[in-house]
């Protein structure tokens, strides 16, 4: 269902140019669950970027479910991604100004799905924060955020869940919570996911583990 092909990418700064990925070839099938390891500065988050369609590569093509980027204007790839994707930041991403309702709202208020205010409910009670619907971000705990981050990112049913250290900011314990529920959510909606991760643990979750080294994924 993901297919990158031929894949280019390096980063222009000043006179230097940096080579990221010079000819990468990955494909991931509906409903696996991938974990990209691989050392700080290898081009994991470059990596997600580039599936996401957020930054463009310099040659090469990436398809989701058979539509390819390179046929899509800006706005079709912004819509294309607000439709398909879901996002799992490391540092959570939440909307300062918005609560945790709010903030799982947004992408179904964006998608126009029906029903936001009660599927975010659902979502966030099923994230075990029922209670704390009216916080802001600055008034929940990191693995609460982190919890609303995964109540938003499923909230309009993507088709892939790109997840970039989702739980690097959190304790062991909280952190395997926290993973215990968004697999638990993603197994439900047989949802693709990519996920960067440190910890091998986080890693065996997935069916296949790739590390990402010198531009190429090598299956481990
Ligand atoms: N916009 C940019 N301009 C120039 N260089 C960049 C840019 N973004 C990333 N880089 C460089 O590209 C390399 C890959 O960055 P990337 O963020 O993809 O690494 P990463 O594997 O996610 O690392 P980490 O594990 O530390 O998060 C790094 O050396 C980084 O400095
Ligand atoms: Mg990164």
């Amino acid at each position: 269902m993901l297919e990158l092909k031929s894949l280019k990418k390096s980063y222009h700064q000043g006179s230097q140019t940096i080579e990221i990925f010079e000819n990468l070839n990955f494909h991931v099938g509906e409903g696996q669950r991938v974990a990209i390891m691989g050392k700080s500065g290898s081009g994991k988050s470059t990596l997600l970027s580039l599936i996401s369609g957020i930054i463009k590569p310099d040659d090469g093509d990436i398809s989701l479910n058979s539509v390819s980027y390179k046929d899509l204007q800006e706005s079709e790839l912004n819509d294309f991604r607000a439709m398909n994707i879901g996002f799992i930041f490391q540092n959570f991403h939440l909307v300062s100004y918005l609560n945790a309702l709010e903030n799982v709202m947004l992408p179904a208020k964006v998608c126009n799905i029906s029903k936001p205010r009660e599927k975010a409910i659902k979502l966030l009670e099923s994230v075990g924060l029922g209670h704390r619907m009216e916080h802001l971000p600055s008034q929940l705990s990191g693995g609460e955020k982190q919890r609303v981050a995964i109540a938003r990112a499923l909230i309009h049913n993507p088709k892939i869940i790109l997840a970039d250290e989702p739980s690097g900011n959190l304790d062991d314990e909280t952190g395997n919570a926290v993973m215990d529920i968004l697999f638990e959510l993603i197994k439900k909606n047989n949802t693709t996911l990519i996920l960067v991760t440190h910890s091998k643990d986080v890693a065996n979750r997935c069916e296949k583990t790739y590390e990402l080294l010198q531009g190429s994924l090598t299956q481990c």
